[in-house]
């Protein structure tokens, strides 16, 4: 049975890649080193905290907490200006037409993020109505792998796990939803998201018929 489904929002919903990507850039610039589009896969679906620490690490670059604190800020700034011109043209191929379609079926629907920057996002796309839980980076304590983001939406939904279908583009998302006993959909490469049940480039290649024949998750 299938009672809803969980979409993550980064590389799912809608595409901020790029901005993460020029936000981390400048950063790394301004520290005097340099961080290119082919390493900034690794960061894909990694909350800020960690996302830094990875950057730093590649930079060979040792900074205190309060410094690292002040660069996570510095990220955001430089983030939330990049994507103050964001508009519902930035929703990735087949996203909202494919939300619309979950809850035309009477499914529950919602967000399983680690960006605090989801609501901020959600309105700017116009697709702020569209969840019947949004559970986002400023929820969670525990970052995907950790199922914590995907079993607080179930509950948020009152659904089983088992019930649930999750959309993601990052590997640690797809671990993250096995680690939930979900069934797991992934958007992007089938080479790179190798543990997803099936693969298609975009919501637009996929209809809820074929989400629903997805075998249930049976515990190994
Ligand atoms: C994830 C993105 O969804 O959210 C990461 O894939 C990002 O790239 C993370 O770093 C945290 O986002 P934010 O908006 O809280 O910095
Ligand atoms: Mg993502």
């Amino acid at each position: 049975k299938l009672s809803a489904c969980i979409f993550d929002l980064d590389g799912v919903i809608v595409d901020t890649a790029v901005h993460h990507y020029k936000a981390w850039k400048r950063l790394a610039n301004s520290l005097g080193f340099d961080f290119s589009e082919h390493q900034n896969e690794q960061l894909k679906g990694v909350s800020r905290v960690r996302s830094l620490e990875i950057i730093l690490a590649l930079g060979n670059y040792v900074a205190t907490s309060e410094e690292k604190e002040k660069m996570a800020a510095q990220k955001n700034d430089w983030y939330l200006e990049l994507i103050t011109q964001m508009t519902p043209a930035d929703i990735l191929p087949g996203a909202k037409a494919f939300v619309e379609s979950v809850r035309e079926a009477g499914l529950k629907t919602a967000i399983g993020s680690a960006s605090k920057n989801t609501m901020t996002i959600l309105m700017k796309i116009g697709m702020d109505k569209h969840f019947d839980a949004i559970v986002d980076g400023n929820k969670v304590t525990k970052a995907k792998p950790d199922p914590e983001v995907f079993l607080n939406a179930a509950k948020e939904l009152n659904v089983n796990a088992t019930e649930c279908v999750v959309f993601e583009d990052a590997i640690a998302g797809i671990e993250a939803a096995k680690n939930a006993a979900m069934r797991c959909v992934g958007i992007g490469q089938p080479a790179v998201l190798t543990e997803a049940d099936t693969v298609v480039s975009s919501l637009a290649e996929i209809t809820l018929e074929e989400v629903r024949s997805l075998s249930a998750y049976t515990p190994k």
